[in-house]
């Protein structure tokens, strides 16, 4: 295990009504800038929480942060800020608001001539705006770290600074109780692949995080098909939420390698095509795992035994049923597992590799050798 430092700063309110505990968390002489999607939280009963939590303050409000949160419309939520003086954020809703409140959080503070440069040239965020969320997806795990995704045309590009994590997150698992079947399955993937991404590489003797890894896998597996089966099951959808926090809130990936082929990958499958990132993650995954199984034979052959418990066959035969069992999983939550199963093929794969090479994705993986030639070859084992 590689020596590390670890601190988590949000502070987490977890619980049905705890929306209200957000109260005490904006101080009462901030200007508060409400960011929200499109209007989700105005059908079930999310708005009506925070309104009430944010009587006493100044509050003013940004409807339509979209799902891959797009530059321009974060943009103008900026301009708002600056021409209004808001000076604290909370965004309301999934992964994606949280997103781009981190990113208004930056580009509202930001020093330079194009806030674009944060993403595309990864220009250092000296300061950002405070923020704090109200999570109604479990998925991205965007509520406790310190990344964000944020969108531009057909780049989709990544940053990371603790500069934007947020002070606190409220997870109320009720307010999932509204989610589409698809959005359920898409965050149960999405956390599924963080662990995998983190865990998936190749051993560091680092047994908190591996047990810690396997055991939210194991979380998922039990409790994501029951949140299809029993929709109205509070407390599986407590459990997912719960789950979806602690895959990527930076504790399973401290002191150990980490892989972000398949999100990288995904990014560009998004970015290009349209598909919800959870839906990009569970057609790669497969093909990584297929691809790269010398360089991660003995953590396959690990989550194999401890997820699946397979420990019958060659060390092949156990990482194949190892791939088979993570298909099935992902089928039994109903998301692609192949560029054929989102209509596809071989002539799109140049597309793909373009966009990865022009995004300067061309040493991926935990030993950074994945080419860009092994990305193509990833994705042709994904066809
Ligand atoms: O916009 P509204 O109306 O709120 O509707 C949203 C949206 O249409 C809806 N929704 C959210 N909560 C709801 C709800 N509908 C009914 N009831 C609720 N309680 O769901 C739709 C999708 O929302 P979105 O926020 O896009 O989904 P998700 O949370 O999966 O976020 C995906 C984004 O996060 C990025 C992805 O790349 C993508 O852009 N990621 C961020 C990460 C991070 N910051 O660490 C890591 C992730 O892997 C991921 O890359």
């Amino acid at each position: 295990m590689d020596k590390f430092t670890y601190q988590n700063p949000t502070r987490i309110h977890f619980g049905e009504g705890q929306i209200a505990a957000i109260t005490n968390d904006i101080p009462q002489d901030k200007k508060v800038l409400v960011i929200y999607g499109g209007g989700s939280i105005k059908k079930n009963g999310v708005y009506e929480q925070v309104e009430a939590a944010l009587s006493e303050h100044n509050w003013g409000e940004f409807a339509g942060v979209e799902p891959n949160p797009q530059y321009d419309t974060l943009m103008k939520a900026v301009k708002k800020i600056k021409d209004e003086g808001f000076d604290y954020l909370l965004a309301v809703g999934g992964g994606s608001v949280v997103d781009g409140t981190k990113f208004i959080a930056a580009a509202a503070a930001y020093q330079g001539e194009d806030p674009w440069n944060i993403l595309a040239q990864q220009h250092p965020v000296e300061s950002a705006l405070p923020l704090g969320c109200v999570l109604t997806l479990p998925a991205t795990g965007s509520e406790s770290n310190m990344g964000a995704v944020v969108s531009r045309g057909k780049d989709k590009l990544a940053f990371m600074t603790p500069k934007v994590q947020p002070l606190f997150a409220v997870l109320d698992p009720t307010t999932t109780l509204s989610l589409s079947p698809r959005q359920v399955a898409n965050g149960v993937v999405d956390a599924y692949v963080h662990v995998m991404e983190q865990y998936l590489t190749f051993p560091a003797n680092a047994k908190v995080q591996d047990r810690f890894a396997e055991g939210l896998l194991l979380n998922l597996i039990e409790e994501g098909p029951k949140a299809l089966a029993t929709p109205d099951d509070i407390d599986v959808r407590a459990n997912i939420m719960w789950t979806a926090t602690q895959a990527l809130n930076g504790l399973i990936g401290v002191g150990v390698p980490q892989d972000w082929t398949t999100h990288m990958i995904g990014h560009e499958l998004t970015g290009n095509y349209g598909i919800d990132h959870a839906r990009t993650l569970s057609i790669v995954l497969p093909a990584v795992m297929r691809e790269r199984r010398e360089d991660k034979e003995g953590k396959l052959l690990q989550y194999a035994e401890r997820v699946f418990g397979i420990t019958e066959g060659s060390t092949d035969e156990r990482i194949e049923q190892a791939i088979s069992h993570t298909i099935a999983f992902f089928k039994q939550m109903e998301v692609p597992t192949s560029l054929s199963d989102i209509e596809l093929g071989t002539a799109d794969i140049d597309t793909l590799v373009t966009s990865l090479e022009r995004h300067g994705m061309k040493a991926l993986g935990e030993r950074g050798n994945i080419t860009i030639s092994d990305s193509r070859a990833i994705l042709e084992a994904a066809l």
